[in-house]
């Protein structure tokens, strides 16, 4: 699985072959430029979902719900997040948090959604967590987070991400769920991974998350390109013959022999 948040990034990821594409509310970080996921809103993820779902054909798009969609009632839940499938084409949607998000996750499956839940460091509620750490890290926790998943098993999820817990926690709640592990910061024993776009095609500047691959360095490229126009643009460089267009010469003759009377000088 990998993030996605407009038509050319998730045609991309299906043709490389990715399996899900996550229209994530990281969004509100990589793309909208906020300091946190908290701001987003239900109509900026409704139009970057839309948006994913004209590019991809073959991969499943989960549509992440954003903070403030969910929390007030299981009704108000459900009523956002058929707007994901009705009006920008989500296959399933995915919640964060366990407790309170379980009865969501019941009404919304309920409902003949699919449902992804979401583990470990949620970033929605990153403030009450300590901030954007690690998660699981004492026998206690990790056993709350093995109770938290297999109550969202049992609630109806198809999958669960489990993001920033160490790997043989993820590997214990891995092996004790029937429904797959999506792993971010969690290790290689889940049954599959998911990263951010931005994050590995290098698509920003300054230092990534421990546990990010970075596969590209987009960043360094496209300002490399960008230069290049600017320069070429002020040195008079671009554009060259072959980027204008031609008109007949017979037409162009009685162009320029006409003579060109301004409206107001009439
Ligand atoms: O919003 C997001 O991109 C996510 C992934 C990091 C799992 O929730």
């Amino acid at each position: 699985m990998v993030t996605a948040y407009d038509a050319p990034g998730a045609r991309l990821a299906d043709a490389a072959g990715v399996d899900l594409i996550l229209v994530g509310d990281s969004a509100a970080m990589v793309v909208l430029g906020h300091d946190s996921t908290v701001p987003a809103t239900m109509d900026e993820m409704l139009v970057l979902t839309r948006a994913a779902t004209r590019g991809a054909r073959r991969p499943l798009v989960v549509a992440d719900m954003p903070f403030g969609s969910f929390q007030v009632s299981d009704e108000h839940a459900l009523e956002n997040q058929l707007r994901f499938v009705k009006e920008a084409g989500a296959d399933a949607v995915k919640l964060e948090g366990g407790g309170p998000t379980l009865s969501r996750v019941r009404t919304i499956v309920g409902a003949g959604i699919p449902v992804m839940g979401h583990i470990g460091l949620t970033p929605q509620s990153a403030t009450m967590l300590g901030g954007f750490k690690a998660q699981g890290r004492t026998a206690e926790k990790a056993r709350r987070l093995v109770d938290d998943a297999l109550a969202l098993e049992a609630a109806g999820c198809f999958s669960i991400v489990l993001e920033a817990v160490p790997a043989p926690v993820a590997e214990r709640i891995t092996a004790a769920l029937a429904v797959p592990t999506i792993g971010i910061g969690a290790g290689a024993a889940c049954d599959g991974q998911v990263l951010v776009y931005h994050d590995l095609l290098g698509l920003y500047e300054g230092r990534a998350p421990r546990f990010v691959k970075r596969y590209a360095d987009l960043a360094s490229e496209i300002r490399r390109a960008l230069e290049a126009y600017v320069a070429d643009v002020r040195g008079g460089a671009f554009p060259e013959e072959q980027h204008t267009y031609a008109m007949p010469e017979e037409e162009l003759g009685a162009f320029l022999d006409a003579e060109y009377v301004r409206a107001d000088d009439e």
